[in-house]
C-alpha cells in the first residue's frame, strides 16, 4: 500500500511516499481502507520527535475516515463495507490502510457525515469535547476563552462550548486575518494574543472567564491566570508555542479556588476508553445535528502530506486540512 512515512526526525522533508505491507487487523481491531486523513499539529510534533525517535519507517496520522474491509478476532461490528470515522491512538493514518481499535471506530450510518468531513473529525472533535466537558467541567452559563481560536481544535471547541451552554465564548489568535476568520465560529469576541488578559477582563466587566483552553503554553499560559475568574479552570492540552516547561506561581490558583487541569487524548484512550468513546459520540452527534461545523480549508493528495504539515508547523493554518487518500 502507499503510505507517507519518516525514518528520522526532522523538517517536513523527512516525510516520503513509500510502499509498505498492508496491515492485518489484530484482535479487537478493524481494518479500514482510508478515504481521508485529517492533518493535525500532533502529527507535526510526532515527526519533530517530541514523542520519541521513530523505530524504522513510521507512519503518523491520528484520524481517518474510510470503509471497513476486515475485522480482527473478537470484533463483530461495524460491518465490512460500512463507512466509518476512526481515532488512531497508535497513529498510521497517512496510508491507504490502517488498523484501528474497534472501540474508536464510529459508523457514519445515521450521522449523515460525508467521508471528507468525517476524516477531519474524530481527533479534533473528541479533544475539544474532552477538554471542555471532561477536564474543563464546563457548566451552563460559563464563560470560555479558547486560545488558537482559528485552528482545528479551537474552531470546534468554540461551537461545542456554545452547544454545551456557554454564556460567552472568547478566542485569541496571532493575527488579524485569523481573528477575522475565527469570528464565523460564533465567538463573542476574538482578541489578538498580545495583551489578551486586559481585553478579556474588559469584556467580562473585570470578572474574567470560568474556563480557559490552552494548547499554546509559555507566556500565554501564565497570562491566562490573569484572565481567569475565581473557581475558574485552565486546561492545558498542548504546547504549540514550543516553550520549555514553565513554572507557574501557585498562589493565584490557591487563593482564588482555581484549577489547573490537563488533557491528553492518548492517555485517556488507554486509561478510560469508554469516556473517550462517549466524548466522540456526543461531539459527532452535534456535527450531525448541525450545531458544530468542521471547516475544511485545504485538501492535499496523500503524497503532498509534507506540504500540509509545513503550513501547520509555521502556524499559518486556519480551520482544518485533510489528505485525500482515496476519493
Ligand atoms: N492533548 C491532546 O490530547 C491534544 C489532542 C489534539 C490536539 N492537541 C493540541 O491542540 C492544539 C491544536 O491542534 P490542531 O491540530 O487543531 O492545530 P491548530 O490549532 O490548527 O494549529 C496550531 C495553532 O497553534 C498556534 N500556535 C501558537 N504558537 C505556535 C507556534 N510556535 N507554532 C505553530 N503554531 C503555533 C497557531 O495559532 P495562532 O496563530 O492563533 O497562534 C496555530 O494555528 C495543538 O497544540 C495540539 O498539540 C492536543
Amino acid at each position: 500500500m502507499r503510505a507517507v512515512a519518516f525514518k528520522e526526525v526532522g523538517g517536513p522533508e523527512v516525510l516520503r511516499l513509500v510502499e509498505l505491507a498492508e496491515p492485518e487487523p489484530g484482535p479487537g481491531e478493524v481494518l479500514v481502507r482510508v478515504a481521508y486523513a485529517g492533518v493535525n499539529y500532533g502529527e507535526v510534533q510526532h515527526r519533530l520527535g517530541d514523542f520519541g525517535a521513530p523505530d524504522g519507517e513510521t507512519v503518523t496520522g491520528l484520524e481517518v475516515s474510510g470503509t471497513v474491509v476486515a475485522l480482527g478476532a473478537g470484533v463483530t461490528a461495524p460491518a465490512v463495507g460500512a463507512e466509518v470515522a476512526a481515532y488512531l491512538p497508535d497513529r498510521g493514518g497517512y496510508a491507504e490502510y490502517v488498523s484501528a481499535p474497534a472501540s474508536f471506530v464510529f459508523p457514519l450510518g445515521d450521522l449523515g457525515l460525508d467521508l471528507r468531513t468525517a476524516g477531519a473529525a474524530p481527533l479534533v472533535l473528541t479533544t475539544a469535547y474532552g477538554v471542555l466537558a471532561g477536564a474543563g467541567r464546563i457548566a451552563a452559563g460559563d464563560t470560555v476563552l479558547v486560545h488558537a481560536a482559528a485552528g482545528g481544535v479551537g474552531s470546534a471547541a468554540a461551537q461545542l462550548a456554545r452547544s454545551l451552554g456557554a454564556a460567552a465564548v472568547y478566542g485569541t489568535v496571532s493575527t488579524g486575518e485569523k481573528a477575522e476568520y475565527a469570528r464565523r465560529f460564533g465567538y463573542d469576541e476574538v482578541f489578538l494574543r498580545d495583551g489578551f488578559a486586559d481585553a478579556v477582563r474588559e469584556a467580562t466587566a473585570g470578572r474574567g472567564v470560568d474556563l480557559v483552553l490552552d494548547p499554546v503554553g509559555g507566556a500565554t499560559r501564565l497570562e491566562s491566570f490573569e484572565a481567569l475568574a475565581p473557581f475558574g479552570r485552565v486546561v492545558v492540552y498542548g504546547e504549540a508555542g514550543g516553550h520549555p516547561d514553565l513554572s507557574l506561581p501557585v498562589l493565584p490558583v490557591w487563593k482564588n479556588n482555581r484549577v489547573l487541569a490537563g488533557y491528553n487524548i492518548g492517555d485517556l484512550s488507554r486509561r478510560d476508553p469508554e469516556a473517550l468513546r462517549r466524548h466522540t459520540l456526543a461531539a459527532l452527534g452535534r456535527v450531525a445535528s448541525g450545531a458544530v461545523r468542521i471547516d475544511i480549508t485545504a485538501e492535499y493528495d496523500l503524497a503532498d502530506a509534507a506540504e500540509a504539515q509545513r503550513l501547520l508547523e509555521a502556524g499559518r493554518n486556519i480551520g482544518k486540512a485533510v489528505l485525500r487518500v482515496r476519493g
